[in-house]
């Protein structure tokens, strides 16, 4: 036997050890995990999420969240629940009516802009009329989400990008006048992902600071039809 030779206290000592890796193997995937369950388990990040229903009946007060609203730029790498990642997509650019309008407005109801979550495992496309993610790019792609170090370690930052077509039968709006409508749309969806961190006990911040070029180039967007307007990071 290999321990043979070997005080009993060694023994222990490697079986101690043993333990304490397999200890941190776990809570290493669990700390790593993008998204967790309410519990703390690691949501399964695979080709498409299936986001939960908002919760209606939260108690989070408009007021109270107002009173709260700020920016903040510290954070932890601790992951959002699937609760929490659900309710900021939908606050951002969910379906709220049964017209298919959304909880932010948008000029002329063109909803041109398309919210992109970045995770540490992956960049997915937020579809508002399947609340579901979708994955656009796998990896950690959070340096080119900002150029801010705290985004590169919390949680969750959302890019807000615009898709020009949206105007297509609309050619007496100017390609200036379309780029000011989507940075105001955009502005509108933040601002309801800015008041549902303060209600909930969140961090978040509004950014203007991304690295656009890469994140184009992770995105595979074609830069004649689509224009990042808006960055935003959410977290604790
Ligand atoms: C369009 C826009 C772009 C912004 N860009 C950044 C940014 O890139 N980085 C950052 O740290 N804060 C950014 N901010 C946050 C502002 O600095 C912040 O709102 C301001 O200092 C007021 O502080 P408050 O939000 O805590 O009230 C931005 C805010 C807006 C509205």
């Amino acid at each position: 036997m290999f321990w043979q030779g070997h005080k009993k206290e060694d023994y222990r000592t490697v079986k101690t050890l043993f333990l304490s890796l397999i200890i941190c193997l776990l809570g290493g995937s669990v700390m790593s995990a993008s998204i967790t369950t309410k519990e703390g388990k690691p949501v399964d990040m695979g080709e498409t999420i299936t986001l939960l229903k908002p919760d209606l009946n939260s108690t989070a007060g408009l007021m109270q969240a107002l009173s709260k609203r700020q920016s903040d730029r510290e954070y932890t790498s601790e992951p959002l629940t699937l609760e929490q990642v659900s309710e900021i997509l939908w606050a951002a650019a969910g379906v709220n009516r049964d017209n298919g309008k959304r909880t932010a407005p948008s000029a002329l109801a063109l909803y041109p802009i398309t919210v992109y979550a970045v995770f540490a495992d992956g960049i997915y496309k937020y579809e508002p009329d399947s609340h579901k993610l979708t994955l656009a790019a796998r990896g950690d792609h959070r340096d080119a989400s900002a150029m801010q170090d705290f985004a590169f370690v919390a949680p969750l930052n959302l890019l807000f990008i615009a898709d020009f077509d949206k105007y297509k039968a609309h050619a007496q709006i100017s390609a200036e006048m379309r780029k000011m409508l989507c940075g105001q749309d955009a502005a509108c969806m933040a601002e309801n992902v800015c008041l549902y961190a303060a209600g909930n006990g969140l961090k978040n911040v509004v950014r203007g600071s991304v690295k656009w070029d890469k994140v184009y180039d992770v995105l595979k967007l074609d830069t004649n039809r689509y224009c990042g307007v808006l960055a935003q990071t959410i977290g604790k």
